[in-house]
């Protein structure tokens, strides 16, 4: 096992979808998990919220030792990532620049989709780092918030026919507009990929999977391409919340049983002299 350790940070539970892609590609560093449970979700927060709370995650973080930050949080990785970078310390990879290029290098008709939280499609950050990877000649870039796949989500509800419902709903204006790619911009949304996918059969974007290898060059680490082994993940779990719900919701993100999970404060002032 490796010496490093990298904080991973999300508003909640659904950062563990980033994790799952860690824990597959690098199986030998070691992770400290905090979940902001206490104030999820982020999604329908203002940017100076938002910008708020990061910065005292990453703060958490820090004061934690780790040696590089992944902002396991579409929403935040658009509103804040600027905050994260300048409170860390050490490198940080988010998860618009590592999907943004992806998708520009997965799309054949250059027509790209993009579908978040509120916050993130109001940011335009996937749109800015789309346009900035793939020029805005030939580029379409259709966007849509889609808040309430959230909730179904967490609520187990991915094949549900509710769930059909409102993303059938939700993706039409980007079938209309004829995307062939589509990055799933909340970390939400690869639980439902199978029912996106039905309904949208375009290529899928997973920003989890690319912001793993983007860590794994900056590293230099050599990656893993196989299926995750549970029993080879060394994570510690932090969350602002009582922590008994977070373990219930976790196995559906994972696909495994977490151990110990503790609870964090983020009380500590992160020094004026940051943001
Ligand atoms: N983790 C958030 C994201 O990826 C979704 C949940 C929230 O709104 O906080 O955008």
């Amino acid at each position: 096992m490796s010496s490093i350790r990298i904080g991973v940070f999300d508003s909640g539970v659904g950062g563990l979808s980033v994790l799952r892609h860690m824990i597959a590609q690098l199986p030998m560093v070691q992770y400290v998990y905090l979940g902001d449970t206490a104030r999820v979700p982020y999604g329908n927060k203002s940017a100076a919220t938002i910008a708020h709370y990061a910065a005292q995650s990453a703060w958490f973080l820090r004061n934690n030792g780790v040696d590089m930050i992944v902002v396991a949080c579409n929403t935040v990785s658009s509103a804040a990532l600027d905050v994260v970078e300048s409170v860390a310390g050490v490198p940080v990879v988010g998860m618009i620049e590592p999907a943004a290029r992806a998708a520009i290098e997965l799309s054949v008709t250059k027509r790209i989709g993009v579908i978040g939280t509120r916050a993130t499609i109001e940011s335009q950050a996937y749109e800015l780092a789309l346009y900035t990877h793939g020029g805005t000649g030939n580029l379409t870039v259709v966007q849509h918030a889609c808040p309430l796949l959230v909730a179904l989500a967490e609520e187990g509800w991915l094949a549900h026919p509710a769930t059909y419902a409102i993303v059938e709903e939700y993706l039409q204006p980007l079938l209309q507009a004829q995307i062939d790619t589509l990055i799933l911009g909340c970390t939400h949304f690869p639980l439902l990929a199978d029912t996106i996918e039905h309904i949208a059969p375009v290529t899928l974007v997973d920003p989890g999977y690319w912001a793993a290898r983007q860590v794994q060059r900056v590293l230099g680490l050599q990656a893993r391409d196989g299926a995750m082994q549970p029993h080879a993940a060394h994570v510690e779990y932090y969350v602002t919340d009582i922590p008994s719900n977070f373990a219930a919701v976790a196995r559906q993100f994972l696909g495994f049983d977490i151990g110990k999970v503790q609870r964090a404060s983020l009380d500590a002032v992160v020094p004026s002299s940051l943001p």
